[in-house]
């Protein structure tokens, strides 16, 4: 069994460098299957999600190149084939993407229900919406989703009945190579939304309205290659450095991030009483005190980001006094929590709402990453602890923070990667 070793306590001090969004490349790998030709990518996070996409797309008939390990040519010319590989579809939830994408380019698309972190009830409703509404045929049976046209696609309004990062990404997948117009409404607006509307663009497709509350796509008939695009650096990545360097009481310069994406994590970090700096591309945190509590609710882009809740959690389980988090998106985004209070938190977390009370220390303890962001939170929490936290269940962290360790150590921090062998 894997897991790090988190020696702690320290204080994060130096640069680190964000790599590639990775929910904005789990949707671009997918888009490219919309051209026959080559598309060229800069900036793609080496992370276990992004291999597990590399070999959907092999397995397809993708011809993939890399250049270096964030950069990569990815031809599609040869791809005759829709019918992802289940097991590997099934392993993570952006495999959903494939959906709108091979529809976009094939009669009959076959894929497995994805699957992805536990963070409660993760329904497909509005994107089998969405694909109906542009004339598809969609089946969901024996743990897989069919999907089926007769003829081309066709645009149609569509007003999403809440706010959905994966149905808006895969409604402008499906309508980009729709004949006609395509009007969705209630759309969310999170920057790689943004992303993946700019890099269809840079393609030839004809997407307005990415990051307001309205996309309208006016199809066209087919996409042309792409000789480079650079995915947007990954607001979450940035914003679980921002939080380590605040609760560490450290100072740390963050490069290649967007600061606009990270106002709602900036407005938390000021009220905790930390200075930010914000530079053309990068973010400077440091801390020097104790953090004030405050309340956090989670809501879509520009709201606070659920996948930033557990790390900030952190930040009041050391507060001086007692915060609240309030989670709007997923029901059953606390079950981290029961980890932090083996450490010697003051958490009570019940339905959407979880009362931080601040404690002085935390200390050591086998501790389990339940999920991406909550294992993101452990390895916080493992810097501030007293002692030797041991935290398990890593593959989840893996799938989503590229080189977390030597990211971490690069700022002063000592955290061991232990596999079994190793003992
Ligand atoms: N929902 C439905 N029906 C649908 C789709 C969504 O009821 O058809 C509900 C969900 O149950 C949830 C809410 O709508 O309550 C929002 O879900 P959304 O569709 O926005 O989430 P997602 O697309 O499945 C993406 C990210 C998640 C992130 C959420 C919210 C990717 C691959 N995943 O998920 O990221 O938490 O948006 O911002 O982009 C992570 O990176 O760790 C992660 C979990």
């Amino acid at each position: 069994m894997e897991k790090f070793v988190v020696h702690g306590p320290c204080s994060l001090n130096g640069e680190v460098t964000i790599s590639g969004a990775k929910n904005a490349a789990v949707a671009i790998l997918p888009a490219t299957l919309l051209v026959k030709g080559k598309c060229h990518l800069e900036n793609v996070p080496d992370i276990s999600d992004i291999r597990a996409y590399v070999e959907i797309l092999e397995a397809l008939g993708s011809k993939i190149t890399h250049i270096s390990k964030n950069e990569l040519i990815i031809d599609n010319s040869n791809v005759n084939s829709a019918i992802a590989s289940s097991e590997l579809t099934s392993k993570f939830r952006a495999s959903y993407y494939l959906l709108g994408s091979l529809l976009g380019r094939f009669d009959k698309v076959q894929i497995s229900l994805p699957g992805g972190c536990n963070l409660g009830a993760r329904p497909i409703d509005q994107h089998i919406k969405i694909l109906e509404k542009l004339g598809a045929t969609v089946e969901v049976r024996n743990g897989n989703v069919y999907a089926s046209r007769k003829d081309t696609l066709k645009g149609a309004p569509i007003f999403l009945d809440m706010v959905s990062v994966g149905a808006t990404m895969n409604a402008i997948l499906a309508a980009t190579l729709a004949e006609g117009t395509t009007v969705i409404e209630n759309v969310a607006k999170e920057p790689h939304i943004v992303d993946l509307a700019n890099f269809l663009n840079s393609m030839g497709a004809k997407i307005k309205g990415a990051g307001t509350d309205t996309i309208k796509i006016t199809g066209v008939k087919e996409l042309h290659q792409v000789s480079s695009y650079s995915i947007i650096p990954d607001q979450i990545e940035t914003g679980t450095f921002m939080v380590a360097a605040a609760v560490t009481k450290g100072d740390v310069l963050i490069k290649n991030c967007i600061p606009k994406h990270m106002e709602p994590i900036t407005a938390k970090l000021l009220e905790a009483g930390a200075t930010v700096e914000e530079h053309a591309d990068s973010i400077r945190v440091k801390m020097d005190k104790k953090p004030n509590a405050f309340t956090v609710k989670t809501s879509p882009y520009p709201g606070f980001p659920t996948d930033m809740q557990p790390q900030i959690c952190i930040l009041l389980a050391m507060s001086n006094g007692t915060g609240m988090i309030v989670e709007n998106i997923w029901e059953s985004r606390f079950q981290y929590t029961d980890e932090l209070t083996k450490m010697g938190a003051d958490i009570s977390a019940h339905g959407t709402t979880a009362i931080v009370k601040g404690v002085d220390k935390l200390y050591s303890a086998p501790i389990r990453a339940h999920d991406l962001r909550a294992g993101a939170a452990m390895i916080i929490a493992g810097l501030v602890a007293e002692g030797n936290t041991e935290v398990y269940d890593i593959y989840h962290i893996l799938r989503g923070y590229e080189d977390i360790t030597s990211k971490f150590a690069s700022l002063g921090a000592n955290i061991e990667y232990v596999t079994d062998e190793e003992k």
